[in-house]
C-alpha cells in the first residue's frame, strides 16, 4: 500500500519547502519554457495555490477509486479545453518528482519515487481518459470494468 508513503512524504515535503509549487513551476518551465504560454489566466499565486490544492486532495483521496474517477475525469476533459497534450503530463510529471525528491533530500529513495510515479500515472491516465463525452478524445474508448 503505497498511500501512507506518499502520505507522509507529501507532509515532510510542505512542511520543509511550503514554496513547494513555487519550486515546481520554476523547474517546469526552467526544462519546458513553451508551456508558460498554457497558464497565465490567473495569477501564479492563483495557480501555485490551485496545484497544492489539487495534489491534497488527491493524496487525501487515495484510496477512493469513485472520488478519483469523477473529479479527475471532468478535469482532463477540462485540461484538454486549455490545449494541454497528452505529452505535457509527462513533463509536469518528471518536474514534479525532481522537485519532490530535491526536498527530500536523504529521505528520497527508491521505494518513495516507485509510489509517486504510480499515483502520478494513474492520475494523468484518469484525466487523459476523461469522461469521453467530448468528440476527438482518441484515448476515450469506452473503458471495460472487470
Ligand atoms: C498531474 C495532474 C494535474 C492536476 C491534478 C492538475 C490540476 C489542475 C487544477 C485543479 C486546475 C484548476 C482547474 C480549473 O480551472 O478549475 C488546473 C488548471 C490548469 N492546468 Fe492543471 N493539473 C494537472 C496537469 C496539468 C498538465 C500536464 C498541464 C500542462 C502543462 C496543466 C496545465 C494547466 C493549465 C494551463 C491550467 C489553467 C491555468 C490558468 O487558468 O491559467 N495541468 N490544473
Amino acid at each position: 500500500m503505497t498511500a501512507p508513503l506518499i502520505r507522509s512524504n507529501f507532509q515532510f515535503v510542505i512542511q520543509t519547502a511550503p514554496d513547494l509549487t513555487e519550486r515546481f513551476y520554476a523547474l517546469l518551465f526552467e526544462r519546458s519554457p513553451h508551456l508558460r504560454a498554457l497558464f497565465g489566466r490567473r495569477s501564479e499565486k492563483a495557480q501555485a495555490e490551485m496545484l497544492a490544492g489539487a495534489l491534497i486532495a488527491v493524496i487525501d483521496h487515495l484510496e477512493d477509486p469513485v472520488w478519483l474517477a469523477t473529479t479527475l475525469a471532468p478535469l482532463g476533459d477540462k485540461h484538454r479545453t486549455y490545449g494541454v497534450t497528452d505529452e505535457m503530463y509527462g513533463l509536469v510529471a518528471a518536474a514534479l518528482l525532481s522537485t519532490l525528491a530535491s526536498v527530500s533530500g536523504p529521505s528520497w529513495n527508491p521505494g518513495l519515487e516507485r509510489a509517486w510515479h504510480g499515483a502520478l500515472t494513474f492520475v494523468a491516465t484518469t484525466m487523459i481518459n476523461g469522461t469521453g463525452v467530448h468528440a476527438g478524445v482518441s484515448a476515450a474508448a469506452p473503458q471495460t470494468t472487470v
